[in-house]
């Protein structure tokens, strides 16, 4: 196995301990649009925002790029009914988390392993792409979005949401010798990069005070739970309460982005 993906596989251990034991099916940091639910409808809500823009029928071929253990495409199926749904993760144990997620259900999504920056698919066959918080991992933010625009048919949807920062270079310093490198990029970054892979901008949110208020709201629902048996609770739930506080202080952003392929 590839270094890095051993190293994201290590990062991501304790958060789908936490997923499976808390019944939870996103690793995402959600979106708060009505206080008072759960961290689950949060995770969900952040998922519809991203396609509110984005027409999905009974012909639609919507992929999940970076789509974790799977509970957002398998959302996306349920909610839209789609001709097809396919998820698409670089780590081979979220992808079986994924498959055991859906398993027994009809129709259920498909998963396939794979590099979000070699989309192992045709040119032009896809309607839809969701990308939820999984960019800030790939290292060619470029080479992704030339991939996303050659699989999309033309007027193809990319719905994109990341945690973006403000100051790419400063980021990239503090965190040089971080394990598993985060990759940030500004939202202005994104705005140029998406015009220069041949996208249309339809939609733009700066998100980070309903992220940042769904997250607080994680934090203390993970914090007051009893899960006896998953080690690094703590750790899990201090690291969302952190991530809090850098959204809330604008030390990090949250970026929703609907671009429309030419
Ligand atoms: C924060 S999780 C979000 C998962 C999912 N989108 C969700 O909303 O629950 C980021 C995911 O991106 C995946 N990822 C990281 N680098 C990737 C790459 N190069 N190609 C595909 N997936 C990748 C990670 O393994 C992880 O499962």
């Amino acid at each position: 196995m590839h270094t890095s993906q051993e190293q994201l596989e290590a990062e991501y251990r304790v958060s789908w301990e936490l997923v499976q034991r808390a019944g939870f099916q996103a690793m995402n940091c959600g979106y708060l649009r009505t206080a008072g639910r759960s961290f689950h409808r949060y995770q969900q809500d952040l998922v519809w925002r991203l396609l509110e823009q984005t027409p999905i029928g009974p012909e639609s071929v919507v992929l999940d790029v970076g789509c974790g253990i799977g509970g957002p495409t398998g959302w996306v199926l349920e909610r839209f009914r789609p001709g097809l749904t396919v998820g698409v993760e670089y780590l081979g144990s979220a992808v079986r988390m994924a498959e055991q997620l859906w398993s027994g259900r009809s129709p259920r999504p498909h998963f396939v392993q794979a590099d979000a920056q070699r989309l192992p698919l045709k040119t032009a066959g896809v309607d839809v792409i969701l990308n939820c918080e999984s960019a800030l991992h790939y290292r060619d933010k470029h080479t992704f979005l030339r991939e996303c625009h050659r699989v999309l048919k033309p007027c193809g949807h990319l719905c994109l949401g990341d945690i973006t920062t403000r100051s790419p270079r400063v980021w990239a310093l503090l965190t040089r010798y971080a394990r598993p490198r985060v990759y940030l990029w500004s939202a202005k970054q994104y705005l140029a990069a998406f015009s220069a892979a041949g996208f249309e901008l339809l939609d733009h949110e700066e998100a980070s005070a309903r992220v940042a208020a769904a997250l607080r709201a994680g934090a203390r629902e993970i914090s007051t739970a009893d899960f006896p048996d998953v080690p690094d609770i703590r750790r899990r739930a201090s690291f969302l309460r952190v991530l809090e506080f850098l959204l809330h202080r604008r030390v990090l952003t949250y970026d929703l982005f609907t671009v429309r392929a030419h």
